[in-house]
């Protein structure tokens, strides 16, 4: 956690859910709905086709709805695309852009998540950033200088605490169960927020820098309690209600 800083936990629900999922975003409205969430937003990143059902069923609750991905462009020939002003349009509020799915699946560089991050804040959407290193990067020792190196070039000069969340997933962490330690994560999450008040001044010391990779009901308040991570990005877990609001209910302990 950080000093002054409300944390998010978020849902990438990837490429899952149909019309009948939405009764676990209706849950999950309800489900944060308690005096938690006051002091921690919640987040789901329902598939495209269920964003503007998602958005409509949340209207009255604390959950906000976001997308997965957005092009760099506002609009055009661009079959298969969603642009960021599509995705305001149906209400949401946050896209995910850089996920390691996209950077592999579709060879998306961090000049490109740049851009897509910059067509995020045109359309008014908090950009979520994702970064972090493969197995054998970080067999090579090469964590850290990779970090910087996403940091740089996937993060907009214009970036701050209100339009960015940064999202630290390691590669090798997601959807197998296996976690950094406390102290990787909370070496990884000093050294990301360094490098982001070195670039942005102090305004960088609220933005919020997610932990993602196998986050459970079971790990999440260790992994939330530790210095500088101010949220968590989930998937798998994220699918089912009840899950996810075990992993956001860890606040319940963490904010006492
Ligand atoms: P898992 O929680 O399934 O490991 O996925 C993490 C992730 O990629 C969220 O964006």
């Amino acid at each position: 956690m950080t000093p002054d800083v409300r944390p998010l936990v978020a849902g990438n629900w990837k490429m899952n859910g149909t019309r009948a999922a939405l009764d676990q975003i209706k849950a999950i409205a309800e489900g944060v709905d308690g005096p938690l969430a006051e002091k921690v937003d919640a987040l789901i990143c329902p598939p495209a086709t269920l964003l503007y059902v998602a958005t409509a069923l949340s209207t009255d609750s604390a959950l906000m709805i976001g997308a997965q991905d957005c092009h760099q462009d506002q609009s055009g020939a661009h079959t298969g695309d969603l642009s960021a002003e599509m995705i305001a349009d149906c209400f949401a509020t946050y896209v995910i852009v850089g996920h390691s799915e996209r950077r592999s699946d579709h060879a998306e560089t961090d000049h490109l998540v740049r851009a897509k991050a910059e067509a995020a804040y045109a359309a008014d959407l908090t950009a979520i950033i994702c970064i972090g290193e493969t197995a054998d990067e970080r067999k090579s020792g090469q964590t850290l200088e990779i970090l910087k190196r996403q940091l740089a070039g996937s993060v907009p000069d214009s970036a701050n605490a209100e339009t960015t969340v940064i999202a630290y997933e390691p590669v090798w962490a997601i959807g197998t169960g296996l976690t950094p330690t406390v102290d990787d994560v909370e070496k990884a999450h000093a050294f990301m927020r360094a490098e982001l008040v070195a670039r942005f001044g102090d305004a960088a010391k609220t933005m919020r820098i997610l932990y993602g990779g196998s986050v459970k009901p079971g790990n999440a308040r260790e992994l939330m309690g530790i210095a500088n991570v101010d949220g968590a990005l989930i998937g798998g877990a994220s699918l089912k209600a009840s899950d996810f609001l075990a992993i956001y209910g860890a606040y319940e302990v963490l904010t006492a």
